[in-house]
């Protein structure tokens, strides 16, 4: 991480907006970090999550290969972000902060650190993505249920949010702006501090409790995986799982640990491995990270919490290294592959979800060519309760294809800080 004067950031540089144990676990280069008893406590609600075998899939596909998959849309808030969440609301509290503010795409980060934040008695701010705000309104009302306040993104409630509602009155809106006004939010308050929902070392390493769950949960039915999937937004849910399985990889395992992204913000397909903001407004530090720009703002698609511009620098790294592949999928094929999954298995998922359940399946099919029998495993990040509107586009062939936006995407590269 490097601060606005391009130099390597100083710890004591984030505390204005996180809390200090955040940070150490940020900079940590330990492998193991405990989980504190009162946050085992609240993960006991719906940890460990079941590890399921897709059979009824298998046999629609007519595969040789075995496919699994880490359902964590059995927590309360319905996804795998309250892995995080949890910890999160737990530092915060332990060092005093009374507030937290935050950013939120579809609605599913947000709703995970409501429920984090009631448990630990923190007050919670969301900036939540206009487009997610007007076309989701339950997960909304779910956070105001747990007692958040939230705020559509860009808002007047700030000076980042003003700034681009003046340039911009028309936007729907990105995580890259909610973010500035949450972190600008934070550290204009004494008492508040900020949390993030994915990219963050901190985040994935919370996250990794998929993982190794999955890695157990595999020792004791007597079975390796070959192929680690998973979607990735700003890589948390992605990382959390597949990283336990890198570093079998990277100690001769052979695994192929595959990354979903949609064509419609093709970080790690399309994007630059260079230093960026985290944010529109510049105010976080410098990542080096896959970036399609901190200016670039993705077409509307129903996976919302997909669009965003950079990736976790440590998934980055190890995709600019080859351990990890990239691939990008359009809308309506990702939507074709989970209404295969809820016609065979029964659970409607998250649109996010439905990229790992399409990249599984198309390696379930490639099984199926060359007659190999693999294990193919998935992180299945949540379900799609709240995104129905956007089954009922699908089903009824309404959902739009969006082209890859190269030229939205090349003006924004433009923007980069030259490092
Ligand atoms: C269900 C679900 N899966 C995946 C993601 C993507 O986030 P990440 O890449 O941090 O896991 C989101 C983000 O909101 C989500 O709600």
């Amino acid at each position: 991480m490097l601060d606005e004067n391009e130099m390597p950031l100083k710890p004591n540089e984030l505390e204005t907006i996180f809390p200090k144990e955040l940070i150490k676990q940020e900079m940590s280069r330990q492998r193991w970090i405990t989980i504190p008893e009162d946050v085992k406590e609240i993960y006991r609600i719906w940890r460990p999550t079941p590890l399921i075998r897709a059979t009824r899939l298998e046999e629609f596909l007519k595969t040789p290969a075995k496919i699994y998959y880490k359902w964590e849309g059995v927590s309360p808030p319905g996804s795998h972000k309250p892995n995080t969440a949890v910890a999160q609301a737990y530092y915060n509290a332990k060092e005093g902060v009374e507030r937290l503010t935050t950013e939120t795409g579809v609605g599913q980060w947000g709703s995970a650190l409501a429920f984090a934040a009631r448990l630990f008695e923190l007050a919670l701010t969301v900036y939540m993505v206009k487009v997610s705000y007007e076309q989701k309104p339950y997960r909304r009302i779910m956070m105001e249920t747990w007692g958040a306040k939230v705020i559509p993104s860009p808002s007047n409630a700030t000076e980042a949010g003003r700034k681009i509602l003046k340039e911009r009155p028309d936007t729907s809106g990105s995580l890259g702006i909610a973010i500035s006004e949450a972190v600008e939010d934070a550290a204009t308050h004494e008492d508040t501090k900020y949390a993030l929902g994915s990219v963050l070392n901190h985040v994935v390493l919370h996250q990794t409790i998929i993982g190794l769950e999955m890695k157990r949960q595999f020792q004791s039915i007597d079975e390796r995986a070959d192929i680690v999937i998973g979607c990735v937004g700003g890589g948390s849910n992605f990382s959390g799982g597949a990283f336990p399985f890198v570093y079998d990889k990277l100690h001769g395992e052979d695994i192929d640990i595959i990354a979903a992204e949609p064509m419609a913000c093709p970080t790690l397909t399309k994007g630059m491995y260079r230093y960026d903001y985290g944010d529109t407004a510049r105010l976080t530090p410098l990542l080096k990270m896959y970036t399609l720009g901190h200016t670039f703002i993705p077409p509307a698609i129903h996976a919302g919490g997909l669009r965003y511009h950079g990736d976790a620098p440590a998934l980055c790294k190890l995709v600019e290294d080859g351990i990890i592949k990239a691939r990008a999928f359009y809308q309506n094929e990702v939507f074709e592959a989970a209404k295969i999954f809820a016609q065979t298995e029964g659970f409607l998922v998250a649109p996010e979800a439905a990229h790992a359940v399409k990249a599984a399946i198309d390696e379930a099919r490639k099984c199926k060519e060359e007659g190999e029998e693999k294990t193919i495993v998935f992180v299945n990040s949540g379900h799609g309760h709240f995104d129905l509107a956007a089954y009922d586009a699908f089903n009824h062939g309404m959902l739009q294809d969006y082209e890859y936006p190269e030229e939205l995407i090349k003006e924004a590269l433009k923007n980069l800080p030259e490092i």
